[in-house]
């Protein structure tokens, strides 16, 4: 949560850090503000509001410069509260991304020796710090300050004696981009796109100093080490809208793009790791939000595919539950490889002595080196706020890696192997069919558009679509929805259901779908518009107000086609209302505190 640059370099400054900050405004988008040396000044512009609010022609010309936007954790959303803060004497600015636990009693030190504050942030004590460590050397300066603070947090200092910039990280990313006569420092790879593909990535206690030709690096044993420089493998046209009106929409159609690159290599040769290292007797998967969702429908890929039972835990809970006497291997899903909860989960497993694997979509995110072994999805950077392709992707991962098991634990043939692989590679066109028809399913939701309440319910590896679906549609619609297991409808919110509350109902033909027919007449029967999301089916279409039917596909693999029809369902039904997709409000991409 909140996006941070940092540019030292000769280019237009106002450029550079609007355009960065524009990049990555799904990390936070409550506030925005700007720092930039000129003439042994720093100059100063924040708001509350978006980055569009702030007056770009009034940002001078200056070799360096800082720039953040804010997802408020302590103090409002405020000009006063927006990024970035100075000291009392103008000599440093420095923007923060995360938490300072201890920030409390440091504030009130710094009171007592005299330091005035300007806001109601954890955030603003850093640069007092800074101010009071500082006896002519910034560099240590900035070094005592780290030592002092607590907490999650990448820093960003900006000076106004020099174009320096100094910057470090504690379980916030932060990349620094390599550039010819510039150098550039973000807290995610699409902000540096535009300059530069060659990066190092900062680990956790380095400290940086960064000029025009330089970028001195400090690990937290204080010792000058070089980071390792690696090339993003991303375009900037992936970090671009590409015509589409929004993110999502671009994102969801991306989705047979993103599942073919997932595939592609790994299902002729999976040589991502030496899985012959784990005999795994049960399996964990540990995530948050989608990722989370993703993980459900591997339990029962995993279950079916690979005769492993599975558990699923949410990252904040799983460190408050008792450690169980065998040695799973836990599987930790994260988009953004950076969501404090699930970092926290992963130390906790290896704790527990498990053996942990992370599925991400993000190079050396921090995850990477929490964890024994790691898979890149490759989904290219996903920029909405609503995860969409990143969910598929995962998902892929999950076939993938479950057929590999199954193979190996002489519980799946060849032949059924390759069956399941074929599948794979027909995903991609299945869901181009469902992206044509986005016309037919946008008419589907003009009625979802009125609802205050909407229901989703599903049975066996869809209850986790229901339950993803919902999230889905409550994220960027602000409908409240609830996904349901078809079944439990009945054992309370039953009472709920009127003819003004629809419940979308996917029905696929597995074993249970005679069921769902029957939870379908029943929901029918209590005047509840259904729509429903399935198999097609004429004894469906009978029930249902409103079908959208699948293209054909064993009910294992159907999870992602009917979620690509629910996200777009989603995605029109917000639209329909007006609602900033995107971004939608109180939310950021990647959830940083805990
Ligand atoms: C999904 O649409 C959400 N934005 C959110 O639930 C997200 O999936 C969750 O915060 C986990 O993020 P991660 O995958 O980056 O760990």
């Amino acid at each position: 949560m909140c996006g941070i640059v940092g540019y030292t370099g000769p280019k237009n400054i106002r450029d550079v850090l609007i355009d960065g900050l524009k990049r990555l405004d799904y990390r936070g988008y409550d506030s925005a503000g700007v720092g930039v040396r000129k003439e042994d000044e720093i100059y100063l512009q924040k708001k509350k509001g978006r980055i569009e609010d702030l007056s770009k022609e009034d940002i001078p010309e200056g070799k360096a410069g800082i720039g953040h936007t804010r997802w408020a954790t302590h103090g409002k959303p405020s000009d006063e509260n927006a990024h970035p803060f100075v000291d009392c004497r103008g000599e440093i600015a420095i923007v923060h991304n995360g938490i300072i636990d201890n920030f409390n009693s440091i504030k009130d030190e710094l009171i007592d020796k005299g330091h005035e504050f300007s806001s109601e942030t954890d955030s603003e004590v850093i640069v007092h710090l800074l101010e009071e460590n500082n006896d002519g050397d910034l560099l240590e300066a900035f070094k005592k300050t780290v030592t002092k603070i607590s907490g999650s947090y990448a820093i960003l200092a900006l000076r106004r004696d020099s174009s320096e910039l100094l910057v470090t990280r504690n379980q916030s990313p932060m990349v620094v981009g390599i550039g010819e006569d510039e150098n550039l420092v973000a807290s995610d790879a699409p902000a540096l796109l535009e300059h530069t593909k060659n990066v190092k990535y900062l680990q956790d206690g380095d400290i940086a100093r960064i000029t025009g030709d330089e970028i001195d690096i400090w690990n937290e044993d204080d010792q000058l080490i070089e980071r390792k420089t690696k090339k993003i493998e991303w375009d900037l046209e992936d970090a671009e809208k590409g015509g589409y009106e929004h993110f999502m929409l671009k994102e969801i159609f991306e989705q047979p793009k993103a599942i073919h690159e997932s595939i592609l290599g790994r299902l002729t040769n999976f040589d991502e790791f030496d899985l012959s290292k784990y005999d795994p007797n049960a399996i964990q998967f540990i995530a948050c939000g989608t990722s989370a969702h993703a993980g459900f429908v591997g339990k029962y890929i995993f279950e079916k595919i690979a005769k492993i039972p599975c558990t699923l835990e949410f990252s904040s809970e799983y460190r408050h539950s008792s450690p169980s006497e065998s040695y799973p291997l836990t599987i930790l899903l994260s988009q953004s490889g950076e969501t404090l909860d699930t970092m926290a989960a992963a130390r906790e497993a290896n704790q527990r002595g498990n053996d942990t694997l992370a599925i991400t979509n993000v190079l050396d995110s921090s995850i990477t080196r929490e964890v024994d072994e790691v898979m890149y999805t490759q989904a290219g950077p996903e920029i909405g706020v609503a995860a969409t392709k990143t969910f598929t992707t995962q998902v892929v991962m999950l076939y993938l890696l479950a057929i590999e098991m199954g193979i190996k634990r002489n519980v799946l043939s060849k032949d059924q192997a390759d069956k399941y692989r074929d599948e794979l590679r027909r995903l991609p066109r299945k869901v181009e069919s469902i992206l044509n028809d986005k016309e037919k399913i946008r008419d589907m939701t003009e009625s979802l558009a009125k609802a205050e309440d909407i229901f989703f319910v599903g049975r066996n590896i869809n209850y986790p679509v229901a339950l993803e679906g919902a999230l889905k549609l409550k994220e960027i619609a602000y409908i409240h929805a609830a996904g349901y297991p078809a079944g439990e409808l009945k054992h309370g919110p039953f009472a709920l259901l009127t003819e003004n509350t629809p419940v979308i109902a996917i029905a696929v033909k597995d074993e249970t779908f005679d069921k769902m027919l029957g939870n379908i007449g029943e929901i029918a029967a209590r005047d509840s518009p259904v729509i429903v999301v399935g198999d097609k089916d004429k004894e469906l279409e009978k029930l249902a107000d409103d079908a959208y039917f699948i293209p054909d596909v064993p009910p294992l693999f159907s999870p992602l086609l009917v979620n690509v029809v629910l996200q777009l369902i989603s995605y029109y039904t917000a639209y329909r209302l007006d609602r900033d997709i995107d971004k939608p409000r109180n939310l950021a991409k990647s959830v940083t505190v805990e």
